[in-house]
Parts: structure tokens; sequence; C-alpha cells
């Protein structure tokens, strides 16, 4: 049965800049990119992408980033599947949200979205490669696509702990004043590389969520949180926890906790919040997984990992791209967390 529902029927007839036939069942489909989605199309989009993937993401949450936007349409100008390109290093865009709907699958659709989305980084010039974390269905395509798995990075999810584990630390986190959060700002952009700024101001203007950590007059650890939620009632609202930077995996356990902590004396404990993290977890000289250690120590429970990949754009060396890895490798920064880069 199908589970493009209704809404997506009445979707607007759009006019796009390429289109596919497939053999399979002769879909002619057109992508179209959209630089600056407007609310509806942002709305339909995550109706959709909860009714097809299963994902609760808030209209706020796709727009934060500020992505570009590639929209899959149908001929009859429905949507069927869609995907994001944003802009995460220097370096690197991050693609992400990409899916297409159920019953439209195994013709091709996901391969030419992600196609299109890789020709407009390319055009741009600004960065050297795509970046993205895969699930099961997508390993296949992206790996035919030119993507390869970086080995020294994985995503691991977590689920919130139902109690929160004492923090060990002498130092004690707490809500940032004004200026601290420009200072945790700060700190986040000398660990990411790049500043995401006006999405973490944002985020902490939309939730209050964020915890910083001082030693003497200096931040050495931050978390932000804010709060997936689904526009249907299928789902219960999230808590999603990130980024997290820390200068040691003890400082981020301390940080998350005090999120979960605030969380459950806030609105989330009366509706039943349930939550996740991602964690990038990265290989830093012994220490394997600074990171997992961080969010395990406060009581998270591992749910699964997800493969890392990274494919390099146009002419760019590969050893740019160890340099990267690099970079991400020997951090000063042990344990980060994010759930979205911008
Ligand atoms: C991942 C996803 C976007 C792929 O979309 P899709 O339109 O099915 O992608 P494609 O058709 O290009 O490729 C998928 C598979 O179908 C196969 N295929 C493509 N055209 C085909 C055809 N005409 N006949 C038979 N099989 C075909 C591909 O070879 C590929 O096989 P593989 O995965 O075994 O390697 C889709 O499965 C999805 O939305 N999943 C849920 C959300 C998700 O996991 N997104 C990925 C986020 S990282």
């Amino acid at each position: 049965m199908s589970r493009v529902s209704s809404s997506i029927k009445s979707s607007k007839r759009t006019q796009g800049k390429s289109t596919q036939t497939t053999s399979k069942s002769l879909t002619k489909t057109t992508v179209k990119i959209h630089e600056a989605p407007t609310s509806r199309l942002l709305t339909q989009l995550t109706r959709l992408q909860d009714q097809e993937a299963g994902w609760n993401q808030t209209t706020f949450d796709l727009s934060v980033s500020k992505p570009t936007i590639a929209v899959v349409y149908d001929k009859n100008g429905a949507i069927v599947g869609s995907g994001t390109l944003n802009a995460m290093s220097p370096q690197s865009f991050w693609m992400g949200n990409v899916f297409v709907a159920e019953s439209m699958r195994r013709r091709g659709i996901g391969s030419k979205l992600v196609s299109e989305l890789l020709s407009h980084a390319e055009a741009k010039k600004s960065r050297s490669s795509v970046v993205l974390t895969s699930t099961d269905l997508g390993m296949g395509m992206y790996s035919r696509l030119g993507f390869k798995v970086v080995p020294s990075i994985k995503i691991v999810m977590y689920a919130r702990p139902p109690t929160v584990a004492p923090t060990r630390s002498s130092l004690k986190p707490r809500v940032p004043s004004k200026a601290e959060h420009e200072e945790a700002i700060k700190f986040d952009e000398k660990s990411n590389g790049a500043s995401r700024a006006s999405m973490l101001r944002s985020i902490y203007k939309q939730y209050g969520m964020c915890a910083v950590l001082k030693s003497g007059s200096s931040i050495v650890a931050v978390a932000w949180g804010r709060y997936l939620a689904s526009p249907t009632k299928d789902h219960q609202p999230e808590l999603q926890i990130g980024p997290v930077v820390a200068k040691k995996s003890e400082y981020a356990a301390s940080v998350t906790g005090e999120l979960l902590r605030m969380d459950q004396g806030g609105r989330s404990a009366k509706k039943g919040m349930c939550g996740s993290a991602m964690v990038l977890s990265v290989q830093r000289g012994n220490d394997s997984k600074p990171g997992m250690r961080a969010f395990e120590s406060v009581g998270f429970m591992k749910m699964g990992e997800m493969p890392y990949m990274r494919k390099t754009l146009g002419r760019s060396s590969s050893s740019s791209d160890s340099k990267l890895d690099l970079v991400r490798a020997s951090s000063s920064y042990h344990a980060m967390a994010w759930w979205d880069l911008a």
C-alpha cells in the first residue's frame, strides 16, 4: 500500500531543472533545487520525512542550518523525495535528510537526488568534499556514487537514560549568561573549524537549553540541547543533545548530564520525553572513544552506529582528505557530539 499521503499528492506542480526516466516503472521525476525554501514546503517535507522515513523533525530543525534543499517531484507534481546540503566546515558540505517515498524506492530516484546535490556542491567550488552518515538503506547508493566510509569517525546513536548519573567533576555546569553564551559559540567554532553561530543562537533563543562548564574564567565544555517534535501526533517530542564540545571526556559528561537534569525539571517531564544523542567518536592516541565514554558515563544507552562517509569533490587531492581526518583525530577537544552542522 502506498504510504504517500494526500498532503503530498496535493503539493503544487513545480518546474524542475532535470528529469529522469527509469526502466522499472517508467516513472518520470523532476529534481528541483530550493535555495530559499518556503515555510509551506518545509512543512510538507517534515510531514513526509515523518511518514516515509520515521524522522520527527520540525520545520525549525530542517531550516536552522540554512540548507539548500533538493526536492523530487513526480509527473503530477507530488513530492516523492528530498535531501539537504549545507556548509559544515571550511572543507566540507554536509548532506542529510535524504529520503524517497517508500512506494517509489529502488527505481534510481535516490541516486538521482544525491547526484543533483553533488552537482550543486561541485558547482559552488567552495569546498572539497561532501560528508554524511548513512543508514543501511543508503549504503549501496552512496558507495556507488563514490562515497567512502571514513573508518576513524563514526556516529553512535544513544537513547536517553531513565536517571542521570551524578557528575564526578568538581567543576559545576550551569546555564551561561548571554556573554558566556557568545564565548561558548567561539569555543565551538575553534573545535569545529567553522562558525555555526547563527544556528547556535537560534537554538538558544528557541529552546534556552545550554550548559557550560568553566575552569577559572575559561570555558572548558559546552552542550546545547533542543527538542525534536513531530508535526503529527504519532511521535513523542524528543530531546536531542548537541553540539557538545569539551576539553575532556568527563567535562562532556558533566554538561550533558546538566542538560538532562534541565529537561527533567522542565516541560518535557510532563510530556514523557524520550531522547537520543549522536556522538562523533574520534580516535585519539590510545583513547579511541572519548565521546562515547562521556555519554556512557552519564548513563546513555547505545542504540546503534552509523558509518560516516565522504566523497571528494572535483579535482581535490586525496591528501587534503587525509589531512581533514587528521584534523579531526588530533583535535584537542575530546568529546564532540552534534545533531546538525552549519
Ligand atoms: C536510502 C534511500 C533514499 C534510497 O532511495 P532509492 O530511491 O531507493 O535509491 P536508488 O533506487 O537509487 O537505490 C536503491 C537501491 O535500488 C536499486 N535500484 C535502483 N534502480 C533499480 C531498478 N530499476 N530496479 C531494481 N533495483 C534498482 C539500487 O541498485 C540500490 O540497490 P542497493 O541498495 O542494493 O545497492 C531510500 O531507501 C530511503 O528513503 N530510505 C529511508 C530513509 C533513509 O534511510 N535515508 C538515507 C539517509 S542516509
